[in-house]
């Protein structure tokens, strides 16, 4: 069985388009750029694609960028750092049926409760999620999601990691295992001989398996037994006896079905990677005006396997995130609460955005760009993301006391800016947070500001004739 899996694997891979597609996306990699902005700024993605509608629920997917690999290379399929984000949206008591994509996924619970099943090595593994747990899913292999939340709508944020995608033109590929006629089951394109020997069941019995569902690929479930019970030697029997008579689909023989399918053990002993959960750990920066952390592959193992970094910063009304960079990765970004501005700076000094943003907004920050995220003051600003590296990102902040501007100052630094080192070293003094930097302006601090400013012009000539200063001393 495992055997029909891997060639059913190989040969859908080599009929998917990929050749059709070549030129649409070789064309695309050099406009993606202007492209994807929206007429909001550049750096926000919002155009949402649908790429499951059903009974139970929907996904909705933004694509991400991947760095365009050289295509004469011959794996042209690939795109290193290619990361979408999607939206997964499930009704109480539905089910995501099994299927595998050609992208790994690291799933974040944003409300409600799960269970995710997916097969890890040789053996069937099931986590229940909760709120803030993150889980990584890995490319190619089979997994499905239940709303285990009683009356509860399941949110789940995720990255999908597309770097070893096919390539195609949608966002990425699923694979149904579980489904009937829509969606189509990938076995379905097996005649029904090759299935009827692999499975070793009648004909009759895998049309009945295979038109079994028409509802989408999410489908409301019970977790009731099915109503009749059939003793077969083999429990994928009852499961293929059953599957014409389904209304609601039963929870219990999905189990069954995998297990039997993927010739595999239900194994409580393997030792499968778990979940991680965001809001439990202690964060790992805090201080009066927010705090944030953020998770790598060091905390959790499962990350390296896709490359991707996760992170969550909830900022109080009005606090900034001091303008900052990423050295070693292009960060996306998800607002969960609250409202806030995202400012981006080109390298060449000039502003590249600065963008209103929401809940559900989703913006990106290329590697290397200077940026800054700024609560409004009506509340709490909380936002999620991935980064696309699953090493620590060393973010190194430009202004605060934590910033490379502190740490460099001297008199080389105000050469650079063209200051007298004595007044370079006010300016860097003069704001005493560090990472999360409090609300500006706020009466009392402007108020102080101006009585130090005074104290400071009484200094002399060489404060008062400052003109011109550096931008990066502006903002
Ligand atoms: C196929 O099923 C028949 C009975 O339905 C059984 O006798 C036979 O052993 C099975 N073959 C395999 C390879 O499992
Ligand atoms: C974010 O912080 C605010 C208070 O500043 C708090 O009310 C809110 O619950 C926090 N959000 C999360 C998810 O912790
Ligand atoms: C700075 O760079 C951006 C992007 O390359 C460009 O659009 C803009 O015109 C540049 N501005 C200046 C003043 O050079």
């Amino acid at each position: 069985m495992r055997f029909l899996l891997l060639f059913m694997l190989v040969s859908s891979c080599a009929f998917t388009g990929v050749l059709s597609d070549h030129e649409r996306r070789e064309r695309k990699g050099e406009e993606e750029w202007e492209e994807k902005g929206s007429k909001r700024g550049l750096f926000i993605l919002d155009k949402w694609e649908k790429v499951v509608e059903s009974e139970g629920g929907e996904v909705r997917v933004v694509r991400g960028f991947g760095l365009p690999m050289d295509h004469g290379s011959g794996f042209d399929g690939l795109r290193k750092g290619l990361l979408h984000i999607g939206l997964i949206l499930m009704e109480p008591k539905t089910l995501f049926v099994p299927q595998y994509l050609d992208a790994s996924l690291i799933l974040f619970v944003r409300r409600g409760e799960a269970r995710v099943g997916w097969i890890h090595k040789d053996a069937l593994v099931e986590r229940n999620l909760k709120m803030g747990d993150v889980v990584q899913i890995p490319a190619g292999f089979t997994f499905y999601v239940v709303n285990t939340g009683a009356g509860q709508r399941l949110q789940i944020i995720c990255g999908i990691d597309a770097s070893e995608s096919l390539g195609s033109a949608n966002p990425y590929e699923a694979f149904y295992i579980g489904g009937g006629t829509s969606p189509k089951s990938v076995l379905a394109g097996f005649d029904t001989k090759t299935l009827a020997t692999a499975l070793n069941v009648t004909s009759d019995e895998v049309d009945t398996f295979l038109g079994a569902r028409s509802r989408g690929p999410i489908v409301y479930v019970t977790e009731e037994p099915a109503g009749r019970e059939t003793k077969h030697r083999n429990g994928g029997r009852g499961f293929l006896d059953d599957a014409a008579e389904w209304k609601i689909f039963p929870l219990k023989p999905l189990k069954g079905l995998l297990i039997w399918l993927f010739g595999i053990q239900e194994d409580n002993t393997v030792r499968a990677p778990d979940t991680y959960n965001l809001y439990d750990r202690d964060p790992g920066f805090r201080n009066n005006y927010g705090w944030s952390t953020a998770l790598d592959e060091n905390d959790y193992e499962p990350l390296k396997d896709s490359d991707i970094g996760v992170y969550l910063v909830n900022l109080t009304a009005g606090s900034m995130m001091a303008p900052h960079v990423n050295p070693r990765a292009t960060e996306y970004g998800i607002v969960l609460g609250g409202s806030g501005r995202i400012q981006v700076v080109f390298p060449n000094g000039t502003t590249a955005m600065d963008a209103k943003v929401s809940e559900g907004d989703v913006f990106y920050i290329p590697r290397y760009f200077p940026f800054c995220q700024v609560a409004s003051l009506g509340g709490p600003f909380e936002f999620f993301g991935f980064t696309t590296s699953a090493r620590r990102n060393y973010p190194q902040f430009l202004l605060g006391q934590s910033s490379i501007l502190k740490t460099m100052v001297g008199p080389e630094l105000a050469a650079g800016f063209g200051v007298s080192e004595r007044r370079l070293r006010d300016l860097v003094d003069a704001q005493g947070e560090e990472v999360i930097l409090p609300s500006w302006p706020e009466p009392e601090r402007e108020r102080e500001r101006r009585e130090e400013q005074g104290r400071r012009e009484m200094r002399g000539r060489e404060w008062r004739s400052g003109k011109g200063v550096s931008p990066l001393l502006v903002s």
